[in-house]
């Protein structure tokens, strides 16, 4: 959560890049934003707002820096004020900081801080960190060593990004939180994530935990934060084009990314065999396997424990990456744990990673995004290939990851090839049912119940845990009050809230359980509920009928389409911008 984004080189227009490089990032927060320029005559301008960054026309920023930082920001110390947006400055505004993260002993610090004579105009952690660069500048005389020992200083998980008037040089830390070098042809950037430079250069050099780096925009040096020793870095070409990253045709990118998985399946399908197998016999071979991945992520693992005891009659171990310190008993060095995350970034993913590492147990990410934390520590890592996802709510990366899992449990199941024909034929359905006429059913629908303040989903088997990421779908985007429920434990409490008229989708498939579900939704419909069939049968109790295909084992892949396109339309119709939900950050790097 928050962007950070820097640039030094020969450019003349680094506050202008800075902006630009920020409506990338604007996906980790944006509450508000800021943005520090070093001018030709050294000193520092800044200019901070409240709102995003993507109202901000970049032409404001005149030619004259070629050094800059800029922030845009997802609260957690202090309110959405001016005063709170980064960057933050000492005194007497020499030095400026943008940092994402978290320093957890900042009121020790400030205190200190304090005593010693600086005041502060914020509430935030992060002012603690100009004032202790200029007390470290004074004793070292040197910003770089200032950034070292101000590092050694803080505790939390956190990257900022610094710079001062009296040198030319943009210096970086890393303790926890993304950071990546992009390798220019007239300068360096460095950024929380790729998209921000991606239209200047593809070639990266990733920051460890632990790392630090400074340029001069001609010459990069990364070095050890505790000891100073010099850490050479490769250079790696990344495959994400600008083109996938941005909007094209679409208003929103949550639309686009909804359309993409048209041919997304087929990419995360696209494993290789041998791999593939290698990783069902690690999962077989296991002393103990848990899945763990936050929010969508988590709905993905909990339709893979589905997966894996109906395809391939395998217990694996489902848990929410947060709570994943629970089962630190139960791992041993024969564990394997698999950890799903689009963003390869989740900080309680990373958490969970830890402890398992810490047992010596192995893992294996399932992860989109190439180079992130997660896919270079991991023992193993597959790709879903579903491209850069821009909108805060994951729509292709959750059928990827699934479509993934769904295949690593039919080579469980010995069954590999079938399972790759089966997802194939489920890609293909998923492009048959993505056409103009289903979309307007769709926004048909939404207009229907976009007034509803409440809504339920209903699901059972491995629809249960798409009814739950419908609700987290509808939630986020139209902040429409929406639950989902495994059919059966409606008349256990749920069934209290169904008033007349109140809409409840029925997520459906051709399996053992349709007649149970069938049952549960008829009991919702004896109560005035307005039941929406998502199924591949139409039945006299559907209020209304959205048909899909029968998939058979990939049926929790295409219930899921029509309801991402219901969200996408009920966040549009009740006027809410669906990539930016209140409240809300892609990438979520506090704990
Ligand atoms: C945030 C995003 C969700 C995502 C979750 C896990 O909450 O808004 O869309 O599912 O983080 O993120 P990850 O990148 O680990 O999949």
């Amino acid at each position: 959560m928050c962007g950070i984004f820097g640039y030094v080189g020969e450019r003349k227009d680094a506050g202008r890049l800075v902006v630009d490089g920020l409506k990338c990032l604007e996906y980790r927060g944006y509450d508000s934003w800021g943005v520090a320029c070093k001018e030709e005559d050294d000193h520092l301008v800044i200019e901070k707002k409240i709102g995003k960054i993507s109202d901000v026309k970049s032409s404001a920023f005149l030619e004259k820096c070629s050094i800059a930082v800029g922030h845009t920001r997802w609260a957690t110390h202090g309110g959405v004020t001016e005063e709170n947006a980064h960057p933050h400055t000492n005194e007497d505004g020499s030095i400026a900081v943008v940092h994402n993260g978290i320093v957890e002993n900042y009121q020790e610090l400030r205190d200190g801080l304090l005593a010693r004579g600086h005041t502060f105009l914020s509430e935030t952690d992060t002012e603690v960190l100009p004032h202790l660069l200029e007390e470290e500048l004074k004793k070292t005389n040197d910003f770089a060593s200032a950034v070292r020992l101000v590092s050694q200083k803080i505790v939390g998980r956190y990257a900022f990004l610094a710079l001062h008037t009296d040198s030319n040089v943009l210096v970086a830390a890393r303790n926890g939180s993304p950071l990546i070098v992009g390798v220019g042809s007239d300068g360096y950037f460095i950024a929380s994530d790729i998209p921000a430079f991606l239209d200047s250069t593809r070639t990266v050099q990733y920051l460890d935990d632990g790392e630090m780096v400074v340029t001069d925009g001609h010459s990069i040096l990364f070095s050890d934060l505790a000891t100073g020793e010099e850490h050479p870095k490769r250079e790696i070409e990344i495959t994400w084009s600008v083109e996938q990253a941005e909007k094209g045709e679409y208003q929103h990118y949550m639309l686009k990314e909804i359309m993409e998985q048209k041919d997304t399946i087929v990419r995360a399908v696209n494993q290789d065999d041998k791999e593939t197998r290698t990783i069902a016999e690690a999962i077989r071979s296991a002393r103990g396997t848990f899945l763990v991945g936050c929010g969508t992520a988590h709905k993905a693992c909990m339709a893979a424990e589905y997966f894996f005891s109906v395809i391939a009659g395998h217990h694996v171990n489902v848990s929410s990456a947060g709570e994943f310190k629970l089962y630190h008993h139960f791992l041993k060095p024969e564990s394997l744990l698999i950890v799903v995350s689009q963003s390869g970034e989740t900080a309680d993913v990373l958490e969970a990673m830890k402890i398992a590492k810490s047992k010596r147990a192995k893992v294996l990410a399932i992860v989109n995004v190439e180079g992130s934390t997660i896919d270079r520590e991991a023992d193993y890592s597959l790709l879903i290939n579903a491209g850069p996802e821009r909108a805060v709510a994951s729509t292709k990366a959750l059928t990827g990851q699934m479509a993934v899992l769904l295949l690593i449990a039919h080579a469980l199941a010995r069954k590999l090839h079938d399972g790759k024909t089966q997802l194939l034929e489920a890609g293909s359905m998923i492009n048959d049912m993505l056409n103009p006429r289903y979309v307007e059913r769709l926004e048909k629908l939404a207009e229907k119940i976009k007034h509803r303040e409440d809504l339920y989903i209903i699901g059972k088997s491995w629809n249960y845990p798409m009814a739950l990421e419908s609700a987290i779908k509808i939630q986020e985007v139209s902040n429409i009050h929406a639950e989902g429920f495994a059919g059966g434990e409606l008349k256990h409490g749920p069934i209290a809230l169904i008033e007349e008229g109140t809409p409840c989708i029925a997520l459906i498939g051709k399996d053992e359980v349709t007649g149970d579900i069938l049952s549960n939704a008829t009991e919702i419909k004896a109560r005035g509920g307005f039941i929406i069939g998502v199924s591949p049968e139409n039945n006299p109790i559907f209020d209304e009928w959205i048909k899909v295909p029968d998939a058979a084992a990939a049926q929790p892949l295409v219930n899921i389409i029509p309801i991402q396109i219901l969200a996408y339309y009920l966040a549009v119709q009740r006027g809410k911008d669906p990539d930016m939900p209140r409240n809300l950050a892609k990438s979520v790097t506090v704990k």
